[in-house]
């Protein structure tokens, strides 16, 4: 990253961890968890057999992929744009399938780690080289802006991952606006949702016993230690999910264990836990058909398709814009 962004990166990340932790009850954006260990954690978790999401995922994709293909492929080509690509392990099903049909189409991938967008043009350049690809570095909502100017040709936005469950229903909404106002007559977005389903399987997903996800979630303590010179003993709190089946929000939490003060000298702040006290750091959404429906209708999109694993635990939805 260029250093003018790593100084503006590190003054917002400095300013919401102190916002969150100064707000009662605490708080802290799970976008902060994936830095370098944090990126390694996240990919041991979708290797998990208790996250059924990624398994599921990828068998929408294989099953369907011919289908999409036809949804997709334009004479004049397409540009594929995928917002959150991460290491684009799902992604490759599709553009290898794309590949092998003589497809005309651009790959245009976005994610906020320049770290995870490296490592994915490698790999795609080693094991599929035949793919055109241009990277784009930052955050979603900045980098949309951006996206109107592909609209030369058709484009089709690729979400996938179940990301825009970290959102509550507000925000999902802004943010699929924000994709709607990108897109043109016949533009496509394709986009995961994790669904309600049994309380406890749900609930395994986020609590595994090998103890991933609790470090997946504490790292974001250890990297307020590193970036932010604080002083967390992380083995003093306890990783703690909660699913709520009537609203289908999973909520994670990270609970002190004692009473205890952390210095975090890097922004001159002391904070003290009760012991029990909890800092909420994620939320997954799990959606049914009609709440998706309805998000997307706020944000002026209609649903052109669903596309389902075959136990309905998760969606893949194809939107159009509704009318402009
Ligand atoms: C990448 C946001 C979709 O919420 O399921 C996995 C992150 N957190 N295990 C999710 C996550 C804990 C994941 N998303």
């Amino acid at each position: 990253m260029e250093k003018e962004i790593l100084v503006r990166a590190n003054k917002k990340f400095r300013e919401e961890v102190k916002k969150g932790l100064t707000t009662q009850p605490k708080f802290l954006p799970s976008k902060y968890f994936y830095d370098k260990k944090g990126d390694k954690l996240f990919q041991q978790i979708m290797a998990m057999p208790e996250y059924y999401l990624t398994d599921c995922e990828f068998d929408i994709l294989e099953k369907y992929k011919s289908k999409l293909t036809a949804y997709f492929a334009e004479k004049n080509g397409f540009d594929l744009i995928e917002l959150g690509a991460g290491d684009g392990k799902k992604t490759k099903i599709l553009l290898r399938y794309l590949i092998e049909n003589n497809i005309d189409f651009e790959y245009l991938p976005i994610d906020i780690s320049s770290n995870s967008l490296k490592k994915l043009e490698k790999s795609i350049k080693k094991n599929l080289p035949e793919v055109k690809m241009k990277t784009l570095q930052g955050m979603y909502f900045s980098v949309l802006e951006k996206l109107s100017e592909y609209n030369k040709r058709k484009k089709v936005i690729i979400v996938l991952g179940s990301n825009i469950g970290n959102l509550k229903h507000k925000k999902a909404v802004e943010f699929l606006n924000n994709i709607q106002k990108s897109m043109q007559q016949g533009d496509l977005l394709f986009m995961g949702f994790d669904q309600k389903k049994n309380p406890q399987t749900i609930l395994n997903a986020y609590n595994d016993k090998t103890g991933i996800t609790a470090a997946f979630n504490k790292n974001i303590l250890h990297r307020i230690n590193r970036e932010l010179k604080a002083n967390f003993v992380v083995d003093e709190f306890l990783h703690w999910e909660s699913y709520n089946p009537e609203t289908g929000t999973a909520k994670s939490f990270l609970v002190s264990k004692i009473p205890q003060q952390v210095k975090i000298s890097a922004l001159d702040l002391n904070i003290d836990f009760k012991q029990w006290e909890t800092i909420h750091v994620e939320i997954s959404q799990k959606y049914t058909d009609e709440v998706v429906e309805w998000l997307a209708g706020k944000a002026g999109l209609k649903i052109k398709e669903c596309f389902s694993d075959n136990r309905a635990y998760y969606k893949n939805y194809l939107f159009e814009v509704d009318k402009k």
